[in-house]
């Protein structure tokens, strides 16, 4: 019984998640609707585990179909791990609606089938630290209280919590971690698989390796007054591997029976804040690459700080980040050039 259910698996975060299952000798069987990623993705996952996962493209909106895939899997699913959700701050803004939909919709049919068939099962959500807003205290620990969310994305976060929290005090078979990720970035250090950001990259690293590589002309730095060490807005960014490590941890402490509630929180990050100027001089010094940018207007809904308190996940899931920036920001040019090139 250590098949796992990985929905969105081809995603970024997904898609290492699932390597780090494979290398620690699960079964996976992923469930994608490829509308954010490439069917091609499995094949990197192959080769870099000479194992193949199972995959199944099902839209998780059709709650008859995912209930049919429970049906059919129940007896040997231990586990679920939901990243599968659309994550774009601005077009959640433009199209609320797309988000409310897919992303509530896809957790309750999940649930909804979980409750049907009275399975007893461990369930990861994929959480973020935009439910804290600008913390006021610093590093941010899980006891920081939620703010309203600055986007219909961002809700769609507090609201899945939210769910799964109540669904948790009624269905005592379910054993849940939710993990808010701070900035995720970097990609596998093969280069076999990193993140594919469709259009205009919106988050700073894909940005940063875009225009690296030529296809902006210049990064623009979103404000440099505030009230930080160099002006710029500083972040807890976590390595993709170290973060999909942090879900097997997650896994492991929940079929240690670990757990204290049925329902727990934690951070993943490292726990250090890095500023976008210092990220970039780390890009140019680590990779000998210059980055064209400019400072430009602070842009709406961004917090000042934000950085993670690690010390729960440390200590209970027994889980510490180990990558550097250095080296996250290496593997994020190595990934850049290996997928313009191909
Ligand atoms: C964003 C999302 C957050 C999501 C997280 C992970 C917003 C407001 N928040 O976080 O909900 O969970 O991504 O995907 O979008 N920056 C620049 N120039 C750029 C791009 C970014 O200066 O071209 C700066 C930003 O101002 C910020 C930092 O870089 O200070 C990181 O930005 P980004 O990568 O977009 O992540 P967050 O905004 O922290």
């Amino acid at each position: 019984m250590r098949k796992i259910l990985v929905t969105g698996g081809l995603g970024f975060i997904g898609s290492h998640t699932v390597v780090e299952l494979l290398n620690s000798n699960y079964e996976v069987i992923i469930i994608d609707n490829l509308s954010n990623t490439s069917i091609d993705v499995i094949e990197g996952i192959e080769k870099i585990t000479n194992k193949k996962p199972e995959f199944i493209k099902l839209d998780l909106k059709e709650k008859n179909q995912v209930l049919d895939f429970f049906k059919k899997h129940k007896f040997e699913l231990s586990g679920v791990i939901h990243f599968a959700a659309y994550k774009a701050v601005g077009e959640s803004i433009e199209d609320p609606l797309k988000y409310y939909e897919n992303n509530l919709y896809s957790l309750i049919n999940i649930l909804t089938s979980i409750k049907y068939l009275d399975l007893k099962i461990n369930f990861i959500f994929s959480s973020s630290c935009t439910v804290y807003g600008q913390s006021k205290s610093l590093p941010i620990t899980e006891s920081e209280p939620t703010v309203s969310a600055e986007s219909p994305y961002g809700n769609t976060k507090q609201v899945c919590e939210e769910i799964i929290k109540d669904f948790t005090r009624t269905y005592a078979n379910l054993n849940v971690v939710s993990l808010r990720y701070f900035n995720p970035i970097g990609a596998h250090p093969s280069s076999i698989i990193g993140e594919l950001p469709l259009g205009k990259p919106q988050n700073l690293i894909p940005f940063i390796t875009q225009t690296a590589i030529g296809l902006y002309p210049e990064l623009i730095v979103f404000g440099e007054d505030y009230n930080t060490k160099d002006g710029t807005c500083v972040r807890d960014y976590i390595d993709v591997v170290d973060l999909a490590k942090a879900h097997i941890a997650s896994l492991e402490y929940l079929q240690n029976n670990d757990c204290e509630t049925n329902y727990e929180i934690y951070n993943v990050g490292t726990g250090i804040g890095h500023s976008v100027l210092e990220v970039i001089k780390c890009f140019e010094q680590v990779n000998d690459i210059k980055i064209n940018f400019s400072i430009g207007a602070k842009r709406s809904g961004d917090v000042e700080i934000a950085y993670a308190d690690t010390l729960k996940a440390n200590n209970r899931l027994k889980w510490k980040s180990k990558i550097s920036l250095k080296d996250s920001l290496r593997n994020a040019w190595k990934w850049e050039k290996h997928i313009r090139i191909n």
